[in-house]
């Protein structure tokens, strides 16, 4: 195999950082920071903000401070979600914002017309403007998570994810698919994007790695505000912020991507240094492009969590980097502040929080906040500035001015959604995302007037193609007709194929009727978002397309692999055992892209060459989580920066395929599996005398109160039987796991079970952690369920009524109580995403 070096000027590139801050301002060399999480302010980029303070806007926000009560300025900092929240609550509470999050949408239903969402947001800027209550009646903002397109409306362009954006490395496409993206939202009337995500990844078992650019400062300081000037327009011209564009929002500050062992909302551990040239690079240009929106990150830095920290919100980034917006947080991220609940939390709000994201928690939190203003814990002062920023950004955002939303200019066009000339952009950037790292004997173009078969189970799959992020917030569970205006990669590859006379066949199991010429695989990652999708290592877990690879190598077939990943992953056997090997990411809706890339046009000319670069490094090892350029003793299987062109003859030889993980980590979300506890959680018995785990496939407890048996359901002993005869309980159990980010995002434990008889006396179902036992009273719900057919039950964590600090230990994250006479059998027990269908009972 070729060695494939970084070249000199991308080194030379590498060793500069944050080009938009001007020399005059380059921080002092960097110190050493002997007191891990003290900040010196001194050291970071000191800038101003671009905007300027308007005499006139200053005068009118003293104005509206001024005439605004005290219940109104509480109002004004509080975001509370759509799912959660009425226009009345709005108007009552005078809220000065409403999101909606990845599993929220108009009516409860993921895939509400675009005409639902403009008809929502008109009825909250009515409310929020609504002065028959004596009020001022400040227009509410609505947040979006457009965060690869609009990617909550059904049938909008969907982007690749930033992972694949950065491998496009174009700066200029960036502020073209941010333009593309506000026009999207602008058509159902709402005003700030969650986006862009600047996050730097440094260890790839985090379950957002593809929300971020790359591994590299460089080119997400670049990006940052590229996207920024693309959303909103360029700062200070006339375009800023005007019809066209709305409100972008960094995210999130700061050290996201930096947490240890890359877990989700964990502990980032850089020295101040890092923190500043790694992790925030892309905080400086992204104010100075104009941005007027920060989110406060989920994460800690060295154990005190961002959304109380002062240093940084407020000596670091007002401070220092002049910036000039409000801070929101982060999704109840502020009741994981020490002494915090999300339903209370002065110490935030005072070290620099503007906004509280309180999606469900906003109405006990509107009235605690308002209690601590009364009683001095958070003085009239912050409260003035929190309320007077965020008037700020609606001021220059022109919120006040648009009226009705469904009365702007780009409101119901609905036929922008997935325009042709915004799926061009789209297919513009899947193309230049795609990643080329081997195509030996130049099997890559592909003549199209061959004869074509289409394998892998992500062939035909726009969902598993789009990832996470898209119509609900793991974006699992999507069907290609939820994509209106999508493609799926076989619908791109066959419109070419056809259109230049060749034939294409799709077969996800890789058989065919007719020979094909070429074999094209598409198979990867299935969709994830945040803790969701962290992993212990980056070893692609076998699927069939290995077989499916290897079988068709075996009958003399080339191949091609496209592989889908939100992250780069070991798949050394997967490389072997194809010809050419595409990195495709998250492409998202244009499947025609990829085709672009894999086929010659119909002369059988090479119509693009791959010109996408690895924005991460990629793994020689399952191991190689923390595989960062520069880092000491860097060995990556691909370097940072690699990419073959079509005209490239290097051959490979065959990788190392023994190689196995070295990292093991806590399963946190799936308890029973196929009847069996699934590692290392144990299935326990407890009666009065006592524990007893249950090993085989038939168990009786040690006082013979409950025993469980296999039984079958789908497939032999796929299931387990339990039956009290007495007081007993049965539960899973392992070493305590945290499960609050969790309850947090409304998760649900799903159960999957048959009721066979029902006792008279009291079930409850529990988790527990020590001395936090809490139950939930399911007699009635097992009585009515006794003798019908299997059930699927979702219970919201969240109905344990469990502290955050109680759910940081969980032990029993399943537990069943009951007596004589109740009988039931249980197939599979895990935690899921809440799409709308949890509850408190059964
Ligand atoms: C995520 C943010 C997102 C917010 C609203 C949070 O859980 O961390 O990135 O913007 O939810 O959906
Ligand atoms: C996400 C939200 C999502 C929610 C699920 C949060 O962590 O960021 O956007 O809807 O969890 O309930």
């Amino acid at each position: 195999m070729t060695k494939h070096l970084l070249s000199l000027s991308l080194l030379a590139a590498l060793a500069g950082c944050n080009g938009a801050v001007d020399t005059a301002s380059v921080p002092p060399p960097a110190m050493q920071s002997s007191e891990h999480g003290k900040i010196h302010p001194e050291i970071w980029p000191k800038q101003n903000s671009p905007i300027a303070r308007e005499p006139a806007r200053e005068a009118r926000i003293a104005m509206l401070l001024a005439k605004m009560t005290v219940e109104e300025k509480v109002g004004q900092v509080i975001q509370a979600d759509i799912a959660s929240v009425t226009p009345e609550e709005v108007k009552e509470y005078h809220l000065g914002s409403v999101l909606n999050g990845g599993n929220s949408a108009p009516n409860n239903d993921n895939h509400s017309p675009a005409i639902e969402w403009l008809k929502l947001a008109d009825k909250f800027w009515l409310a929020s403007t609504d002065t028959s209550d004596g009020g001022v009646g400040i227009p509410a903002l609505w947040g979006i998570d457009a965060v690869h397109g609009n990617n909550n409306v059904v049938g909008a362009t969907i982007f690749p994810h930033n992972i694949g954006l950065g491998a496009a490395n174009d700066p200029e496409l960036m502020r073209e698919i941010g333009t593309v993206t506000a026009r999207e939202i602008l058509v159902t009337g709402i005003d700030w994007t969650f986006a862009p995500t600047i996050a730097v990844v440094q260890n790839d078992r985090w379950g957002r790695t593809f929300e971020s650019f790359s591994e590299n400062p460089e080119i997400v300081s670049t990006y940052a505000g590229m996207v920024v000037e693309g959303v909103q327009g360029r700062v200070n011209s006339e375009q800023f912020l005007d019809n066209d564009h709305m409100l972008a929002n960094v995210k999130h500050f700061v050290g996201d991507g930096g947490t240890k062992d890359g877990i989700d909302q964990g502990d980032t551990l850089a020295t101040e240094e890092q923190l500043r040239d790694i992790h925030a690079a892309g905080y400086p240009p992204a104010i100075q492009h104009g941005a007027l929106v920060v989110m406060a990150s989920f994460n800690s830095w060295h154990g005190k969590k961002m959304h109380g920290h002062r240093g940084l919100l407020n000596d670091v980034l007002v401070e220092r980097m002049g910036f000039d917006g409000f801070v929101v947080g982060d999704w109840n991220g502020h009741g994981q502040v020490a002494g915090c609940s999300n339903v209370s939390c002065a110490a935030a709000f005072n070290a620099g929080l503007d906004m509280f994201m309180a999606p469900d928690s906003w109405k006990e939190l509107y009235k605690n906040t308002l209690a601590q203003v009364k009683s001095g814990e958070i003085s009239m002062a912050r409260l003035d500035e929190a309320v007077s920023r965020i008037l700020r950004v609606k001021l220059i955002s022109g919120l006040f001015e648009a009226g009705l939303p469904s009365s702007r200019p780009y409101a119901g066009k609905f036929e922008l959604l997935g325009s042709a000339e915004h799926r061009a952009v789209a297919r513009e950037a899947v193309r230049k995302s795609l990643v080329l790292l081997k195509n030996n004997e130049q099997l890559l173009p592909l003549a199209p007037n061959s004869t074509i078969l289409v394998a892998g189970s992500a062939a035909n799959n726009i969902g598993q193609q789009s990832g996470g992020w898209t119509l609900t917030w793991q974006g699992s569970g999507n069907k290609n007709s939820d994509f209106p205006n999508g493609e799926s990669i076989y619908q791109g590859i066959a419109s070419a194929v056809t259109a230049a006379g060749g034939s294409v066949e799709l077969n996800e199991s890789g058989e065919f009727s007719q020979r094909p010429d070429v074999a094209i695989v598409v198979f990867g990652e299935q969709p994830y978002a945040e803790f969701q999708g962290d992993v212990a290592d980056v070893d692609f877990k076998p699927e069939d397309s290995l077989a499916i690879l290897k079988s068709l190598q075996a009958q003399g077939i080339p191949t091609v692999s496209v592989f889908l990943s939100g992250r780069p992953m070991w798949v050394n056997p997967e490389i072997n055992a194809s010809d050419a090997f595409v990195a495709a990411w998250l492409p998202g809706s244009e499947g025609g892209g990829v085709a672009d890339m894999l086929f010659r046009d119909a002369q059988d000319k090479v119509q693009y060459d791959f010109s996408g670069r690895l924005s991460f490094s990629w793994p020689r090892t399952p191991s190689d989580v923390e595989l960062n350029l520069g880092k000491p003793g860097y060995d990556p299987l691909f370097a940072y920066g690699y990419g073959l062109s079509v005209t490239d003859t290097s051959v490979f030889s065959e990788l190392d395929e023994t190689l196995d993980p070295t990292i093991t980590a806590q399963n946190d979300s799936r308890y029973l599996f196929a009847g069996d506890a699934v590692q290392p959680w144990r299935l326990v018995l407890n009666d009065k005398a006592g524990e007893t785990q249950v090993t085989g496939n038939a168990q009786r407890s040690a006082a013979g109160s409950v025993n469980v048996k296999a039984a079958d359901y789908l497939a032999q002993e796929d299931t387990i039987e339990v039956t009290w005869q007495g007081d007993a309980q049965l539960l899973l159990q392992g070493s305590p796991v945290n499960l609050s980010r969790q309850s947090t995002a409304d998760m649900a434990i799903q159960i999957d079970y048959k009721v066979i008889s029902a006792s008279e006396g009291t079930t409850a179902l529990y988790i527990d952690c020590d001395g936090c036992d809490t139950n939930i009273d399911i007699s009635d719900d097992l009585k009515l369920k006794a003798g019908q057919d299997w059930q699927k039950a979702q219970i919201k964590l969240s109905c344990f009524g469990l502290s955050n600090d109680a759910l940081t230990r969980i032990k029993v994250p399943f537990g069943l109580r009951s007596s004589e006479g109740t009988a039931i059998q249980l197939k599979e027990i895990k935690l899921v995403s809440n799409e709308g269908a949890a509850r408190c009972s059964l």
